[in-house]
C-alpha cells in the first residue's frame, strides 16, 4: 500500500472529507490545464494547509515566489482576507496572465498583485515597500535559487514570520550529495543556509499524495 494509486486514493478520500466543492479552485485548475501550464501547482490538500497556516498566524502581508496559474495564490489570498495583500512573483508572462484571470474570477484581484519578472530581479524592489515586512513567504519557483529566495525572505520579513519552501525533498535526491541534479544541489545549498542561520527555526516534511 505504498504506491501512487494508494496516495491518490487517500488524497481523494481526504479531499472529500475535508475540502468539499470549490468552484474557484476547480476553475483555476481547469484554466491552467487548458492553457497548457505544467500540472505542478500545490495539491488541494496542500493549498488548504497553506491557507490554514497563513490564517493561524493572522498573516496580512504575504509574498509568493512562483505564481504559475494562481492556485496557491488564491489559497493565500483567502487567508489574508479583506485588507490583506499577496504579492506574487512570476517569470513567465503567460503564466501570470492565466493567474490574473483566475484570481479575478475568484473575486480576489483586489488583494493580489502579480508581478512579472525574474524573482531575483524583483525581490530587491520589494524592500522598504508598503508590504515589507511580510508575515509569510511561500517559496515555490526554480529550486536552484532556493537559498537566495530564503535569504531574501529573511530580509523581507520580521521576527515571527513564517517561510514555507515547497519541493525541498525532490524525490529523495536532496539527501544524496553525489546527485548532479541542479534542484537537489539548490536545495542542499538552501539547507546549508538554514542550518547556519541562528534566526531560523526549521522543520521539513517528506510528503506523499496526488503529486507523488
Ligand atoms: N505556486 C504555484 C506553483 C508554482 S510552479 C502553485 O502552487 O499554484 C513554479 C513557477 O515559478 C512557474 O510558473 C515558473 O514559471 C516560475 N518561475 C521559475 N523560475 C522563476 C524565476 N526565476 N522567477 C520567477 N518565477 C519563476
Ligand atoms: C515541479 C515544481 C514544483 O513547484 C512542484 O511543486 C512540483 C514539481 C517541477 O518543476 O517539476
Ligand atoms: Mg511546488
Amino acid at each position: 500500500m505504498t504506491d501512487q494509486a494508494t496516495w491518490n486514493m487517500v488524497d481523494d478520500y481526504l479531499n472529500s472529507k475535508l475540502l468539499g466543492h470549490d468552484d474557484a479552485l476547480d476553475a483555476t485548475s481547469s484554466a491552467s490545464a487548458a492553457a497548457g501550464l505544467p500540472p505542478i501547482a500545490v495539491s488541494p490538500m496542500q493549498g488548504r494547509l497553506l491557507e490554514l497556516i497563513a490564517r493561524s498566524i493572522k498573516a496580512r502581508n504575504v509574498l509568493e515566489i512562483g505564481t504559475l496559474g494562481g492556485y496557491s495564490t488564491i489559497c493565500l489570498a483567502r487567508a489574508v482576507g479583506p485588507g490583506g495583500r499577496v504579492i506574487t512573483l512570476e517569470f513567465d508572462p503567460r503564466h501570470a496572465q492565466v493567474a490574473r484571470s483566475s484570481i479575478e474570477a475568484a473575486g480576489l484581484s483586489g488583494l493580489v498583485d502579480v508581478r512579472v519578472g525574474r524573482a531575483l530581479d524583483l525581490l530587491p524592489t520589494l524592500s522598504g515597500g508598503e508590504s515589507d515586512p511580510f508575515d509569510l513567504v511561500f517559496v515555490d519557483a526554480d529550486k536552484t535559487s532556493n537559498a537566495d529566495y530564503v535569504d531574501w525572505a529573511i530580509r523581507l520579513s520580521h521576527s515571527g514570520s513564517v517561510i514555507i519552501v515547497d519541493n525541498v525533498v525532490r524525490g529523495g535526491t536532496v539527501a544524496d550529495p553525489t546527485q548532479p541534479s541542479a534542484d537537489a544541489r539548490g536545495n542542499r545549498r538552501m539547507f546549508d543556509l538554514v542550518q547556519s542561520d541562528d534566526r531560523l527555526d526549521a522543520s521539513a516534511i517528506q510528503t506523499v499524495g496526488s503529486k507523488g
